[in-house]
């Protein structure tokens, strides 16, 4: 089977089949990953550059870890130690690097479109969005999604909430996107000036701003962290004040009487969207979330290398 795009953009352009393919490609990744020697040559004629214009700790590893456990060459570029500091625009950086026979772009930017901006110029190299601005998040999805289906089975019917920073919050567009297309129920919930009307419009979907309520509700409930950096009007009174209202604590889940599965795409910020003992309990899969992104980007390299080599 393959993938009906040859990049991975957002999970807007996929399939449910697109999507369910790289889930149960990223399983036999997973269970490769488990071997004492982990490594498969699939990737061992690619070279791929990994090209951070934003800050990164889980994905940028995830990623090189995940092409250099499939065989691949890979190449980091970090736009602050590189020409873009001198006035070189995207389209004639990635020429540049391109031009050096790389296969696949993997890139995180802070202007939403980047990578489609890339894609319509470089129709032959394939792109992987690390994350693109407010607009999505894709592999994180996938990992969420992956790490949801390990827990609880299946997708299909799971109620899943999100809370906090709706708005400024890639993770969630692409969460969103995902969970409507495989079928599970999806809620929001946050501070009002944090959840925009047009996605609660555009995509059906029920808000309760009472997070007592919402938890009493979901299966699973992945919590966002405030992006204040993405912030340039004050949205709410203070981190002490969202941490009340909004807060994931011990007390708030021991009180709605059922275990739901708790999960964080990171960084977090502790004892602001969610406190230690939350994060560190049994109920958190939040690590796991992270050992699941390798295999996950190790299956959707795969899967566009096959549709690179056709190209
Ligand atoms: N979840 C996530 O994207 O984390 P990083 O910003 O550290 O890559």
């Amino acid at each position: 089977m393959q993938l009906s795009t040859n990049h991975l953009l957002g999970i807007k352009e996929l399939s449910p089949q697109d999507i369910s393919l790289i889930l149960s490609t990223a399983q036999q990744f997973k269970e490769v990953l488990q071997r004492p020697v982990k490594k498969v040559p699939s990737l061992r004629d690619i070279t791929i550059v990994n090209l951070f214009y934003e800050n990164s700790t889980r994905t940028r590893i995830s990623f090189e870890l995940a092409e250099k456990r499939l065989g691949a060459d890979t190449i980091n570029f970090s736009a602050s130690a590189s020409s873009v500091s001198k006035g070189e625009t995207l389209l004639d950086t990635v020429n540049n690097i391109l031009s050096m026979k790389v296969d696949m772009v993997v890139m995180r930017h802070s202007a939403s479109g980047a990578p489609h901006f890339l894609a319509r110029h470089l129709p032959g190299t394939a792109i992987v969005n690390a994350g693109d601005g407010i607009n999505e998040h894709p592999t994180q999805a996938l990992l969420d999604a992956f790490s949801i289906q390990e827990r609880a089975g299946s997708l299909e019917g799971k109620k899943v909430l999100l809370v906090g920073d709706i708005m400024h919050s890639r993770v969630a567009l692409s969460n969103i996107y995902l969970l409507k297309k495989m079928g599970a129920e999806v809620m929001l919930s946050g501070p009002p000036t944090l959840i925009p009307v047009y996605i609660k419009q555009a995509f059906d979907i029920r808000v309760e701003y009472d997070l007592k309520k919402a938890l009493e509700w979901c299966d699973v409930a992945n919590i966002l962290r405030i992006q204040l950096e993405r912030q340039n009007q004050v949205l709410f009174s203070s981190l002490r004040e969202y941490n009340l209202s909004y807060g994931v604590t011990s007390k708030l889940l021991r009180s709605i009487g059922k275990e739901i599965i708790i999960m964080h795409p990171g960084p977090i910020n502790r004892g602001v969207e969610i406190d230690s003992d939350v994060a560190d309990g049994t109920q958190s899969i939040i690590l796991q979330q992270v050992e699941n992104g390798v295999a996950v980007r190790m299956a959707v390299l795969y899967l566009l290398a096959g549709q690179t080599i056709m190209m």
